[in-house]
């Protein structure tokens, strides 16, 4: 279980996230959904240990973690993906992939502590754990593509993927139907569901699409204006006429049934 406690976050003047309180049940698949600006990214990246927030605390599994940097969240499980893409777009997929353990252990000092011959045994590891990765994701058929040419979607299936080399716990998934063609979608949207049944992955996701959300997310968390409007599960807050209100003028609907 995941705790934000109070969370705030201003940049300058302005207040991106305000006093913002939920809760990511283990096991669950949460959904995170708001308006454009409404701190959803932000509380990610606080989440994540990409910034500190002014006030409030993070809670995992009972301590404190509150602006713990990424790699200490590593270690715990805790993972994030980007709302934009973040491959090495001149290596290949399955170096992107290999790199992730290494970048968090610090490629150099892992390297000097480690005898050559536990080197390979790790590097082999690793490539096994890559190749698995691949397999899950349907991507083996381009382990030796540059990143920089995969299509869109295949990107976003990397980014998952590269979460999924840590073995995590927790994954926080920034807009991962953005720009993925529907039946790439459908397949991203079966991925998640497996994740979570299969290997116990626990999710929380920022996403436009609302089918995609219906289908995968219990419950859902509205924030507006930088706090938590309301939360349930997506009927009630289909249902719930703040939620459409909170949506006017931005530019996505939230269909009612
Ligand atoms: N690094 C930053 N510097 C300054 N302002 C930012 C930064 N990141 C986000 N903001 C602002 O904070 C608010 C919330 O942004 P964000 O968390 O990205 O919203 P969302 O992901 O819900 O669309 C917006 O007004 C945005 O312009
Ligand atoms: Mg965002």
């Amino acid at each position: 279980m995941l705790t934000v406690d109070s969370i705030s976050k201003r940049f300058g003047g302005l207040t991106a996230v305000n006093s913002c309180s939920f809760t990511i049940e283990a096991q669950s698949i949460t959904g995170l959904i708001g308006p454009n600006g409404a701190g959803k990214t932000t509380i990610f990246n606080v989440i994540a240990g990409a910034m500190k927030p002014d006030g409030g605390r993070i809670q995992f599994q009972g301590a404190d973690i509150t602006g713990r940097p990424a790699h200490k969240l590593f270690h715990l499980g805790i993972m994030r993906t980007f709302q934009i893409p973040q491959e090495f777009g001149a290596m290949s997929v399955l170096e992107n992939l290999m790199l992730v353990p290494a970048e968090q252990a610090g490629e150099n000092l892992f390297h000097a502590l480690l005898s050559t011959k536990k080197v390979s045994l790790r590097d082999k590891e690793i490539r096994e754990r890559a190749i698995d990765v691949l397999e899950f994701l349907r991507l083996t058929h381009v382990i030796d593509e540059l990143a920089g040419n995969l299509s869109g979607g295949q990107k976003k299936l990397l980014e998952l993927g590269r979460a999924m080399m840590a073995d995590p716990d927790i994954v926080l998934l920034d807009e991962p139907g953005a720009g993925v063609n529907p039946t790439l979608l459908g397949d991203l949207a079966e991925m998640i569901e497996r994740l979570n049944r299969e290997r116990h992955y626990t999710f929380c996701i920022i996403e436009h699409n609302m089918d995609m959300i219906a289908r995968l997310c219990d419950p859902v968390i509205v924030m507006v204006e930088g706090a938590v409007l309301m939360q349930g599960d997506m009927e009630t807050v289909r249902a719930d006429p703040r939620v459409l209100d909170a949506y006017l003028g931005g530019d996505v609907y939230v269909a009612p049934n």
